[in-house]
């Protein structure tokens, strides 16, 4: 069932879980994450990022493939299909014109007022098709505070002020995760990112959780976050499982046993993210 991440989110929050948001960058990704969250009975948010979108085709091939899985596999579980980074509000509204049922505005390279301006704008129309927004506020990527006088990580007071005047659903706070392979130990703003969970009170995101350890991802869940977003990790398995397949066996050319050959071991890892939530068994 295609739904907006209001109602699961709101429930993880109050319940202390988080739900897995995964990122899909074709087909088979879409189907293999749509049939282990199935089987586990967890709500799961279908991330897509602005070149994955362009790379399956756009907008509403995307919808059109995501509501045909969900039909054709059928899918019983909330699933929400969501626009990860959105660059500009023609973006997030092209995605919400599709039926995406949630956006990302990442205007997080702007100054505050221009960033809630920006969010503001998207959350005016998205409220209007009942869509829910993330926004992102610091810069995920930073391992300082301040990079030649540019604020990273989010501050709390300016954190306060784009969720009050925007009227965002949850919050994508920059506490010093980052997308992709971590260099060196990550280094989490604890502290600052309960304060931001008790000053906003809505549900937050961490951004980059691939790659971190298993107590950063509980304390993580135990200081306000309710979504974790998931892709380098699955690439990785997914890659290295379909390269030792290709080199055992050099005379396969048929794409479907090949794309299937990392099904087993993106499954596993899918597995691996929803017991590290706690999110099974929460529909
Ligand atoms: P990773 O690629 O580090 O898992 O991050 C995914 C993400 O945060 C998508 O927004």
């Amino acid at each position: 069932m295609l739904v907006n991440a209001k109602e699961i989110l709101t429930k993880a929050m109050k319940n202390g879980y988080a739900v897995c948001q995964f990122n899909i960058n074709n087909l088979e990704w879409t189907k293999f994450i749509l049939e282990e969250c199935e089987k586990n009975k967890a709500p799961v948010i279908l991330g897509v990022s602005c070149g994955a979108s362009r790379y399956m085709g756009g907008f509403n091939t995307v919808y059109n493939m995501v509501t045909g899985l969900l039909k054709d596999l059928n899918i019983t579980i909330p699933v929400v299909l969501h626009l990860d980074h959105g660059s500009d509000f023609e973006t997030c509204k092209k995605a919400i014109d599709a039926g995406f049922t949630s956006v990302m505005i990442d205007a997080s390279k702007y100054d505050l007022k221009t960033n809630i301006e920006i969010t503001k704008k998207v959350t005016d129309y998205a409220k209007k098709h009942n869509v829910t927004v993330e926004a992102e506020i610091g810069q995920i990527g930073g391992e300082e505070d301040t990079v030649e006088g540019k604020i990273l990580f989010a501050k709390t007071e300016d954190s306060v002020k784009l969720v009050n005047e925007t009227n965002i659903d949850f919050l994508a706070p920059a506490l010093g995760s980052v997308h992709g392979l971590y260099k060196g130990k990550p280094n989490l703003q604890f502290d600052r990112m309960l304060e931001i969970k008790n000053k906003t009170n809505i549900p937050l995101v961490l951004h980059g959780a691939s790659g971190l350890s298993e107590k950063d991802i509980k304390r993580a869940l135990s200081c306000g976050i309710s979504k974790i977003n998931i892709n380098t990790d699955l690439q990785i398995a997914w890659s290295k499982q379909v390269r030792e397949f290709l080199s055992n066996n050099e005379d396969v050319y048929d794409p479907r046993k090949i794309i299937k050959a990392g099904e087993e071991a993106f499954k596993k890892t899918i597995v691996e993210k929803l017991i590290l939530t706690n999110s099974i068994n929460k529909i």
